[in-house]
């Protein structure tokens, strides 16, 4: 049975910082950050947005009927999110009208929540033939003001429905995946912002990617050339170029061209909207089906999943009959496109203003948030 993703669809919100503004306030060569670290811009949640509401806009562009009937497991992963008990899922379930015999989760680890939700649900499809899953995957990044990671921040959520017979990707079987207890990246309960050991990330990231594609190579007896692109995990849109670099010499040069070209083309969302986390690896397999014209269904693409802590996978899907026919592009585009650029004071401002975390009602005026569904007040 061929299994995977049937619809997918993000969300970003609607302010954005330039980088090149954000590299002269802070006193940096804006080429740093626009080449060394591959960024353009950088969603900013307006404080009328957390990850809830980013997911649920996210769902709400890509559900129908059918999907919400179909819908009876939701997964929602997320580092960023909004209680230590209670699903972030259990507040999109209502907020979308989804049916009651649902089951709801939250997943977390880091960067890899999404990847494991899609690993979960093909079990639950299998067993569940006529059930779909409807997969969040929803983040804001947060460094922290004047930090090297604040060029790396974002903000976005991803959302797909997983079914059999998937419109868009089927999700192969052979995956190979990685666990070790390292500290490149975490963010403690006490703590708002992340912490981080940048260099080792990198470092790890890579590494993480060399055996996880090692062992692929070993297990399924696929090669470079067997793929036309593979989609990373983007903290930033030059970190899977990086990973990519390290194996390019297995590949023919005609696969050498094609994997870099298309790696161009998988960063084109992600560098406009920033690091959103379990989401990142999404929005860049949705901007290569989104972008590039060339891919035909039968190819192969393969798909990088590193959460820092850290667990890492590599896993592949082939591209499905007519999947152009389930894309939104044109709407993609516009939802970018149509965004408003703050000054970088306006962006500190938005950064320092966060929700009060005694516990008190707050009530939060929404008329300027153009999203469906907004943060309203606690
Ligand atoms: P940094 O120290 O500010 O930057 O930190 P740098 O000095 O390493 O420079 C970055 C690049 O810019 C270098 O290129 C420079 O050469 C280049 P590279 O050698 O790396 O190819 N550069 C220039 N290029 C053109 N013109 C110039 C110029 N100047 C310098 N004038 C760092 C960068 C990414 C470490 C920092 O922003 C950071 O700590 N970010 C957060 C951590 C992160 O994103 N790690 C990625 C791997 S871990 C991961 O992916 C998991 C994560 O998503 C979390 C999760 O799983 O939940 C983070």
């Amino acid at each position: 049975m061929k299994i995977g993703i049937d619809k997918i669809g993000f969300y970003a919100p609607h302010l954005y910082l330039d980088m090149n503004q954000l590299a002269l306030h802070r006193g940096i060569e804006p080429e740093k950050f626009t080449i060394g670290i591959g960024q353009e811009e950088m969603a900013v949640a307006p404080i009328t947005q957390d990850p809830v509401t980013l997911a649920a806009n996210a769902a709400l562009r890509i559900l129908n009927d059918d999907d919400k009937e179909k819908i009876d497991l939701i997964m929602f992963g997320t580092e960023s999110g909004i209680d230590h008990s209670k699903s972030a899922g259990i507040y999109v379930h209502h907020l979308l009208n989804l049916k009651e015999s649902a089951r709801v989760i939250e997943l977390k680890q880091a960067c890899y929540g999404a990847t494991a939700a899609i690993q979960l649900a093909k079990g639950h499809i299998a067993l569940n033939p006529e059930s779909k899953v409807l997969i969040l995957a929803s983040d804001i990044a947060r460094y922290g003001l004047k930090t090297s990671g604040e060029v790396t921040q974002g903000a976005g959520a991803v959302a797909m429905v997983i079914s059999a017979a998937p419109n868009i990707m089927s999700i192969e079987d052979k995956s190979t995946f990685l666990t070790s207890d390292i500290m490149d990246f975490w963010r403690p309960t006490y703590s708002e912002e992340a912490f981080v050991d940048g260099k080792y990330s990198n470092e790890q990231y890579i590494a993480f990617f060399q055996e996880t594609w090692k062992k692929y190579k070993a297990e399924t007896n696929l090669q470079l050339n067997d793929f036309a692109a593979i989609c990373y995990h983007l903290p930033y849109t030059k970190m899977g170029l990086k990973a990519l670099r390290t194996v390019l010499n297995d590949g023919s040069k005609g696969t050498q061209d094609r994997l870099l070209r298309n790696y161009e083309l998988s960063k084109t969302y992600n560098k406009l909207v920033g690091n959103i986390y379990t989401g990142s690896l999404y929005l860049s397999l949705l901007s290569l089906l989104d972008q590039q014209k060339d891919l035909k269904p039968g190819d192969r693409i393969g798909l990088y999943s590193y959460g820092s802590g850290a667990v890492a996978e590599f896993f592949s899907g082939i591209l499905q009959p007519e999947y152009q026919d389930h894309l939104q592009k044109e709407e993609n585009e516009e939802l970018l496109s149509s965004r408003k650029e703050l000054s970088v004071s306006e962006y500190e401002e938005a950064f320092l203003k966060t929700l009060p975390q005694n516990g008190e009602n707050f009530e939060l005026d929404i008329k300027n948030d153009p999203a469906v569904i907004c943060v309203a007040g606690i």
